[in-house]
């Protein structure tokens, strides 16, 4: 029996099937199925592969060195790139539709050539007059990069392969059309061949490739996350409308940390760098006010202060409300049971809301302890004492868990202005650093000792 064709595929994952459903058994996602012509013929296969050749890994350290890194003298980039623009490497930057995605990279653009590379920025989105007007109002008029308006993959890469840039930019992956791909552009084959080919040509030429991607939640375009492992480095641009804090954060990096962050404003002239996230990430903070707790976290490599807000109120309905915005949901539940049946304090018939401030999401553990407290401070409706700091993990049976890299944690607190942190007994020994600490063992003395209940 003929093998059915996969030409039905989803756009948010990539998974393919032989025909349509209404959810992506790979992802669970809701209509983001569609119908895709498979690649065009290309040429007959070769009986055999062509030639291909091993070296030993030691004679490559002997005779190639790192290749050196670029920096783009913006250290919120270079940090998050690992320290520089690797040469023949590739890069994904991903996020939001609007978010600035266009501005950072105009800017980054801006910031190699003036550090000495050839820097093209391929825009398929804008025509390069556009461009030029967005470069003028950064104040990037005179940058020596050059512009390209293009959509044609073929063409791009005949421009590239003549021009020889050191980076090459290309906005957007979902813009890009490979004339050999029978979809239209924007769709899952379209964008897996684009980036392939982008990819490829890094590879090749040495250049190094920055792509732009749209993510999209109704999956009418394909997501990055179908060319997340074809490429080296992946960074997110996120932020929330409402804010101008914008968060550039490597989930993958083949050449250095991932989950490291850097800070951006986005204001009328651009993106500015934000050199001291913690001042930004409190500086809306009031008065302490019950619910609200100072969370000292890490992000990548470095310490960053934020502040945690709970509300806590008798619910009308009876599935009462959890609603989480910039932590995981099902850490909330999970702290909250632990609440309930370790330090018998019910949640049942309360509407719970948790908000990290500013627009900042966090996905440590550590910060259990902080939203613990935040949590009972709302239901207690008392405030912890002024300039304090919470952090620990908390396990299923109650106890806390010290955490890593507690000494930059205080460190960063008192460069703050916090005199006190709660905080897990144990763990390699935290020198406090001129701050009150706090130590509990457990929850239950944390609860007792802290809100006298
Ligand atoms: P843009 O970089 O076009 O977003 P993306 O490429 O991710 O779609 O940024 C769009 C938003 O940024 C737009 O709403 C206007 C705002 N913006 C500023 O606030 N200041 C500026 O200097 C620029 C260029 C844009
Ligand atoms: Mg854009």
């Amino acid at each position: 029996m003929a093998k059915p064709t996969l030409t039905f595929v989803c756009q948010s994952c990539g998974a393919a099937f032989s025909k349509w459903s209404g959810r992506c058994d790979g992802c669970g996602e809701w209509n983001t199925i569609a119908e895709e012509k498979p690649l065009s013929e290309g040429p007959a296969k070769q009986a055999l592969g062509g030639r291909g050749r091993a070296v030993t890994l030691t004679d490559l350290a002997a005779n190639e060195a790192p290749p050196p890194r670029t920096a783009a003298g913006l250290d919120e980039l270079d940090r998050v790139l690992g320290g520089g623009l690797v040469p023949a490497s590739a890069v994904l930057v991903g996020g939001d539709p609007g978010i600035g995605k266009s501005t950072l990279l105009l800017q980054a653009a801006a910031a190699f050539a003036r550090s000495g590379l050839k820097v093209i920025y391929v825009s398929g989105e804008e025509a390069s007059a556009q461009v030029r007007l967005r470069a003028q109002r950064l104040g990037l008029a005179d940058a020596p990069v050059q512009l390209a308006a293009e959509t044609n993959l073929r063409d791009i890469l005949t421009t590239l392969d003549n021009e020889r840039p050191d980076l090459a930019i290309v906005d957007s992956i979902q813009t890009m059309w490979a004339d050999n791909v029978g979809s239209a552009p924007g769709s899952v084959s379209q964008v897996r061949a684009a980036a392939h080919e982008l990819t490829s040509f890094a590879k090749k030429r040495g250049s190094a490739v920055i792509m732009v991607g749209h993510v999209t939640k109704d999956g009418q375009i394909a997501g990055p996350r179908v060319v997340e492992h074809m490429v080296d480095t992946v960074l997110y641009f996120e932020g929330e409308r409402g804010h101008q804090f914008r968060i550039l954060r490597s989930v993958k990096n083949r050449f250095g940390p991932a989950d490291e962050i850097g800070v951006f404003e986005m204001t009328g002239g651009g993106l500015a760098q934000v050199t001291n996230p913690s001042a930004l990430f409190l500086s809306e903070r009031g008065q302490p006010a019950p619910g609200s707790v100072v969370f000292s976290g890490i992000e990548g490599t470095r310490p960053v202060l934020v502040e945690l807000q709970a509300l806590v109120a008798p619910s009308p309905h009876s599935q009462p409300r959890r609603s989480v915005v910039g932590w995981d949901g099902s850490r909330l539940a999970m702290i909250l049971a632990v609440l309930e049946s370790r330090c018998g304090i019910p949640f049942a018939g309360l509407d719970v809301y948790l908000n990290v401030a500013g627009g900042m999401k966090i996905s440590e553990p550590a910060a259990d302890l902080a939203v613990a407290a935040a949590l009972l401070s709302a239901r207690e409706d008392s405030a912890l004492p002024p300039e304090t700091v919470v952090f620990g993990e908390i396990s299923l049976s109650g106890a806390l868990r010290p955490v890593g890299q507690a000494e930059n944690r205080l460190k960063e607190a008192q460069k703050l202005g916090f005199s006190t942190a709660i905080m897990p007994k144990g763990g390699k020994a935290a020198k406090g650093a001129g701050m009150k600490l706090s130590q509990m063992s457990d929850l239950t003395s944390f609860v007792g000792d802290v809100f006298g209940a």
